[in-house]
């Protein structure tokens, strides 16, 4: 069996890491499509060193642009790719323009696709993501989906016959590192300017469009996160750090601490060693959880409805518009007691379903 991942953008090489590891030592050939979405060193390089991810056998290049432009430059680009290799399976992951865009390709040359993480919804029709996520679901052929209230969403959308359950293969990533730091196989992370790692700090994120494109909604969230009593180690992705300079405003206020996005065992450590993460991203939500710390997300709503389940995911929409005390206590809430979670991810197994799922769902050719 033939299988070509495409992936482009951060997310996505952390699940691209179990994907890619499940695959070794099998007889299947799997090829990897990098379209170039992200092409920082600090969002790309360092997460295919980092997890010992193979290099891309194709790279496609095409960086940034508006969302029509970036889909349609991996659109025109993958037809060629996927035409000459004719895999048995097109393979694309989570939410992003690379996986609409992988996928759309890949139907328009009658190859089979296969949607990792899918099922998610968000139900706002404003998040790019939200539109990737169901355009993508409703062109696949096999939806792999992480988690059973996503096999429900997509029960709900007639598409219950083309489902498998496997779990999520971000949980295989996640806990495999973390061991590794445990026992001293990373260096420790390098945390903002202004953070003493022996302290209580908090570590924050901010990238989503609803977050970062409006100046005035961007200038009252950083402000609610100078408001705080630790320091905030934001770990700023270019996005923010590009929107910030457009809109005039500083990152560096109050008690934040702007530095660059960590690579993924840093993140882990950072992560632990934090009180609480504050953030928009989808992974750090359930990250936070993995690793037992508490998440403020500054969204209205989650795609990881388990997140929420014994506090450990508090969504605060609008922080600066709560009574400061509130916001404060919150985002510096302690930890859940831990409790054992029926809906714990089943770890270790997840890419290993995925596989399997892909051999025994493939055309006879
Ligand atoms: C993308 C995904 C989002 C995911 C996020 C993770 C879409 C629609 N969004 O958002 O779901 O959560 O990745 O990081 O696909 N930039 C750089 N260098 C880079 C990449 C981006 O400077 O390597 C800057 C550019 O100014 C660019 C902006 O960030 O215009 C946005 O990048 P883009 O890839 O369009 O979306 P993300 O916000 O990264």
């Amino acid at each position: 069996m033939r299988v070509v991942s495409v992936v482009g953008a951060r997310p996505q090489l952390v699940k691209l890491a179990a994907v890619a590891a499940a695959f070794e030592g099998t007889p299947h050939e799997h090829v990897i499509v990098h379209t170039g979405q992200h092409y920082d060193a600090d969002l790309s390089d360092v997460f295919f060193d980092g997890l010992g991810i193979p290099a891309p056998d194709v790279h496609l290049g095409v960086g940034s642009g508006s969302h029509g432009v970036q889909t349609g430059a991996v659109l025109s680009a993958m037809d060629a790719v996927l035409d000459a290799r004719r895999p048995d399976w097109v393979l694309v992951y989570g939410d992003t323009n690379s996986t609409l865009a992988g996928a759309l390709s890949a139907v328009k040359l009658h190859l089979p696709v296969a949607h990792l993480e899918a099922g998610l919804r968000s139900f706002n029709r404003r998040m790019p993501e939200e539109h990737n996520r169901v355009l993508t679901d409703h062109a696949a052929d096999l939806l792999l989906a992480p988690t059973q209230d996503a096999v429900d969403h997509l029960a709900v959308e007639g598409l219950a016959e083309r489902t498998e359950l496997v779990g999520d293969v971000m949980a295989d990533v996640c806990l495999r590192v973390r061991d590794a730091v445990h026992a001293g196989d990373h260096p420790p992370p390098v945390l903002p300017d202004g953070i003493d790692p022996s302290a209580p700090y908090l570590l924050a994120t901010l990238h989503r469009p609803d977050n970062t494109d409006d100046p005035a909604r961007l200038d009252a969230l950083l402000d609610a996160l100078a408001a705080l009593p630790v320091p905030v180690a934001l770990l700023a992705h270019p996005r923010l750090v590009a929107r910030a300079a457009a809109h005039g405003l500083d990152l560096a206020r109050g008690s934040v601490r702007p530095g660059r996005p960590l690579p993924y065992a840093g993140l882990v450590a950072a992560v632990e060693g934090s009180v609480g993460v504050v953030t928009d991203s989808g992974g750090l939500q359930k990250e936070a959880r993995w690793l037992r710390r508490p998440c403020t997300t500054l969204r209205p709503e989650t795609e990881w409805l388990e997140t929420l389940a014994h506090g450990w995911n508090v969504l605060v929409p609008d922080p600066h518009l709560d009574p400061v005390d509130r916001w404060v206590a919150t985002a510096t809430r302690t930890a859940p007691v831990v409790v054992d979670d029926p809906d714990a991810p089943d770890v270790g197994g997840a890419a290993h379903r995925v596989v399997d799922a892909l051999t025994r769902h493939r055309s006879p050719t």
